[in-house]
């Protein structure tokens, strides 16, 4: 397990799905503002890879995110689209509603930059959030990822385009205590 101050990150266990399912994947509104596609509703028991793991696929590490005192499922969190040759590789992550807010973001983005740049040895972290996502981009400034660009009008949720904001943090840039 990865450790945070406050979190950590395990493998998914069976138990997890259909927490996850019922509290992160089942809310349209939070489904509909984290997918880059339509949400839509996962069948108890699929293979649905949002949930259930396929150790094969070598360019995306999903977690489960647990709080470290007491061991209670949290969220996700994913170090995806890793690209070994570019060093590079994006950051996503989704608490259930009622381990919003209490700063377990910032720590889950502080664990996912410390497995990205020293177990993984990348040179390059990413995150794409809506614009409107103040927690989102407060959790990753804190941690010393910069903004470098809006993608106007990129993400069309619930009836609307929204920008996104498109955030980097580089190897020799990152603090490990911000
Ligand atoms: C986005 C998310 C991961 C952030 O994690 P979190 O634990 O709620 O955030 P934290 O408690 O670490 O707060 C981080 C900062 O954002 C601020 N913040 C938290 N919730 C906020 C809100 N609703 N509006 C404005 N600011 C907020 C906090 O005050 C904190 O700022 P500070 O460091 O200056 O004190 C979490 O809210 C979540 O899972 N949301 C739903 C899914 C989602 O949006 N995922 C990201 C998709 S890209």
């Amino acid at each position: 397990m990865l450790r945070g101050d406050t979190v950590g990150l395990r493998a998914r266990h069976e138990e997890d799905v259909p927490v996850l399912r019922t509290e992160l994947y089942d809310d349209v509104v939070n489904g509909s503002r984290s997918e880059a596609g339509p949400w839509r509703p996962i069948t108890p028991g699929s293979k649905d890879p949002r949930l259930v793991v396929d150790d094969k696929e070598q360019r995306h590490v999903p977690f489960s995110v647990v709080e470290l005192e007491g061991g209670t499922l949290v969220g996700t969190a994913t170090l995806w689209g890793i690209d070994t040759h570019n060093r590079c590789a994006h950051i996503g992550l989704g608490l259930l509603p009622s381990a919003r807010g209490k700063g377990y973001g910032t720590d889950v983005v502080a664990v996912l930059c410390h497995y990205g740049f020293v177990v993984r040895g990348l040179h390059r972290l990413q995150i794409e959030t809506l614009a409107d996502n103040h927690a989102m981009l407060r959790s990753a400034e804190r941690n010393g990822f910069v903004r470098e660009g809006v993608l106007r009008s990129s993400a069309w949720v619930l009836g609307e385009f929204l920008d996104e904001v498109l955030l980097g943090l580089l190897a020799e840039d990152w603090k490990r205590d911000s």
